[in-house]
Parts: C-alpha cells; structure tokens; sequence
C-alpha cells in the first residue's frame, strides 16, 4: 500500500511507519508538525530507505495536506497527529481542540476530495472511566479531559464522514501504550528515567488508578489490521492484554532499574482523574488480531530499551521537558 501517515514522528505513528515499511513493504509518507513529542530521530532508520518519504507539515495546513498527498500519492490516510497528553490538555487546551477538530476535518476534507481510506486513530479514554467490567464499541462516550473530548468530538466528526459521504472511514480506539521511544512524559517513561537518575517518583493520589497496557508494536499491529481487514463506518477497540495498578507498574519499574522505593513519593491527584480504563477487543481479536506482549516481559523490554538508548532521551531530558517538569510537578529533574 501507500499510505499517508500524519503524526508518523511521534511514539505509536512511527512504530506504525516502521512496521509497515519493514514488515509489510509498504510506501509510507510522514506528514508531521513536529511539534515537542515529534522527532525525526524516531524514524532514524526509515530516513535511508526508498519507500519512505518525511513532510514536516500540520494536519490542521490545508496546502500542506495537499502537498503531501501530491507527493505520496497514498491510497489511504492513518491519522496519529494529536497533543497526547493528558495533563497538557487540562493546563493548556488551545492545540487539543485545533488539532483533533480542525485538523481531522482538513484530513477528512482531503481524504473525500481524492476519495481515500482513512483511518482515525483514537484513545480508550473517549469511553471515560470503568469501575467493573470492560468497555466495547457500544459503550457510550463519556469523555472526562479536554483530551479525550476533543478525540471523541474528532471520532464523532470522522463517523458524519462515513455517514454522510460514503467515506471509507474506520476509528481504532487503543488503550494505554508504552514501548521505545515515548516521550517521558508520560508515566512509564517518566518512571523509567527518574528511577535511574535518582529523582524522585511522582505518584499521583494513592496510586490505585488503573490502566490497560499495550505494547506500542502491538497497537500498531492492530491499526494495520484494520486498515486491511475493517469494514468501512466500523470502529474496532484494540485493549492490551494486561490491567495493573500504577502503584504495581512503579514498584516494578523500581525493581527493574535497582532504585529505591524511598523514591516513590505520593502528588497532588490529576483533576477529573479517570480511575479505571478497560478494553474489550473481542471484535478486533475475530478479524484475526490479538496482542504479542505479555506486560511484565514487554515492560523489562522497555527499561533495557531506554537503559541502552540515552542518544535518544538525553537531548529530550535537557530540553523542553525540563521546564514542562517544573511547571507539572514544581520542581526540578536532576
Ligand atoms: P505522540 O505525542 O508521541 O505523537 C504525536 C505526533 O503528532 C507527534 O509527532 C506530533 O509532532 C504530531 N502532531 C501533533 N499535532 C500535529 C498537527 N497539528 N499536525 C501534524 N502533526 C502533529 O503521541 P502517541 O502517543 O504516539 O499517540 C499517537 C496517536 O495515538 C494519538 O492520536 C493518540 O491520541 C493515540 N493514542 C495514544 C495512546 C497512548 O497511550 N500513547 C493510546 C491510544 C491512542
Ligand atoms: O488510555 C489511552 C491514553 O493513555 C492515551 O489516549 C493518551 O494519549 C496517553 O497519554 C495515556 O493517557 P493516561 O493519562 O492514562 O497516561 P499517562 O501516562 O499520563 O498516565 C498514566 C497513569 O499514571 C494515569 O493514571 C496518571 C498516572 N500518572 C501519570 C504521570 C505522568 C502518575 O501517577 N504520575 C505521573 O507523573
């Protein structure tokens, strides 16, 4: 195939490009904003090869749009560009709400003019939190962040495209994803890197909330799958195969690593913190797709994977992320 992968700088966008390039021999070209979660050093070992192509652009740039699909000549759009970050969309909203809603209707605009598959990619968190009992694609959307009510006004807006215009348009909804290359921000990343520097671990309320993890290569899989195999108008959830306390994942990381859980240390609870996330992937699993990676292996994975790359997070650790730091959690990394 060729493909337009928009936001194919960023964690899951380029382990999807890789995959597909390597994997599947696909044509992939990256259109990327790249703002501070898009790296070029993400696609590294993609910049080399022929079937690849990188257009820094945003998906929200009309012309720009236009110009990647000119060059890439793709048969379907996958759509990653996002802001991802929870507590960014709760201090500052303004690009959540440009990107996930303009920009998916630039991309959807586009996609109908030259009459191409789309793809969106979205987030179990559009479902909202789960006390007991796991979400499916019939569960209503009850979205809790400004993150998450921009995704689901994006699905929202992606579904009228296939309703309205006969769009080929399919949504994969994934649960929590960690693997190489995630900004650290997020929790798992963020732990890995403050366990070995000897920072401290910012645990946020008692560390109860719960969260479905899923390898990165695996939810890319999953994207793949239903770019191939989904049927139009449908949305296929993709859910890891593990549900773990962030208490249990941070202990473990503290062990993986040899820091001390006197590093662990209890912060001010997230405002409108989702408790529980859980995906049913029933439907996705009878279209032949089913994660690979058990949590515990794919979690020692990832400590050695960041262990062993700090030509990747060094310039990250010293960068923009050091102030974003001190803004979230009011103080400084070491
Ligand atoms: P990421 O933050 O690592 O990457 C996002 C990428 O989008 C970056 O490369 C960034 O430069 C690019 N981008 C942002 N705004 C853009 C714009 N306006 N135009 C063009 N590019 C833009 O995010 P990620 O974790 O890889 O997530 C990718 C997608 O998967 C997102 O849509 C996210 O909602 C979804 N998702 C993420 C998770 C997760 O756990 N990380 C789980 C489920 C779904
Ligand atoms: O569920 C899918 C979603 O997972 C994606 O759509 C989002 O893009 C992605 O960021 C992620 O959202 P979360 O809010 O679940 O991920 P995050 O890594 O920010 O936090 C995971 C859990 O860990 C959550 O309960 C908050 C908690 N946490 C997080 C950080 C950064 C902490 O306790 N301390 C922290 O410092």
């Amino acid at each position: 195939m060729r493909l337009l992968v928009c936001g194919g700088a960023g964690f899951i966008g380029s382990t999807f490009a890789r995959q597909r390039v390597h994997e599947h021999d696909d044509e992939v070209t990256v259109l990327d904003k790249l703002t501070y979660a898009g790296r070029e050093e993400n696609l590294h070992d993609l910049v080399d090869d022929a079937r690849f192509r990188f257009i820094r652009g945003a998906i929200e740039d009309r012309e720009a749009v236009a110009a990647a699909i000119e060059a890439g000549a793709p048969e379907a759009i996958v759509n990653f560009a996002a802001e991802t970050h929870v507590d960014r969309s709760i201090a500052e909203p303004d690009a959540f709400v440009s990107t996930h809603a303009l920009g998916t209707y630039v991309l959807l605009e586009a996609a109908r003019e030259h009459q191409l598959r789309y793809l969106q990619v979205s987030t179990d968190e559009v479902y909202g939190s789960i006390a007991e009992g796991t979400f499916t694609e019939e569960s209503p959307l009850a979205p809790s962040s400004p993150y998450s009510a921009t995704k689901a006004g994006a699905d929202l807006l992606v579904q009228s495209y296939f309703h309205t215009y006969g769009l080929s348009a399919l949504i994969c909804r994934g649960s929590n994803n960690y693997g190489p290359y995630q900004y650290p921000e997020k929790l798992i990343p963020l732990m890995i890197l403050n366990a070995l520097h000897g920072d401290s671990l910012p645990v946020y309320g008692d560390g109860m909330q719960v969260r479905n993890w899923i390898h990165a290569s695996d939810f890319a899989a999953a994207i793949g799958h239903v770019l191939e195999q989904g049927n139009a108008g449908e949305l296929y959830n993709a859910g890891g195969p593990d549900e773990e306390a962030n208490l249990t994942v941070v202990r473990r990381i503290v062990a993986l690593t040899g820091a001390s859980e006197s590093q662990i240390e209890h912060v001010t609870d997230r405002p409108g913190h989702d408790r529980r996330y859980s995906l049913s992937s029933q439907k996705l699993r009878a279209l032949g797709w089913s994660p690979r990676v058990r949590f515990e292996e794919g979690l020692e994975r990832t400590v050695a994977w960041y262990r062993e790359n700090s030509w990747w997070w060094e310039p990250i650790r010293s960068g923009e992320y050091r102030a974003y730091y001190e803004r979230q959690y009011g103080r400084s990394l070491s």
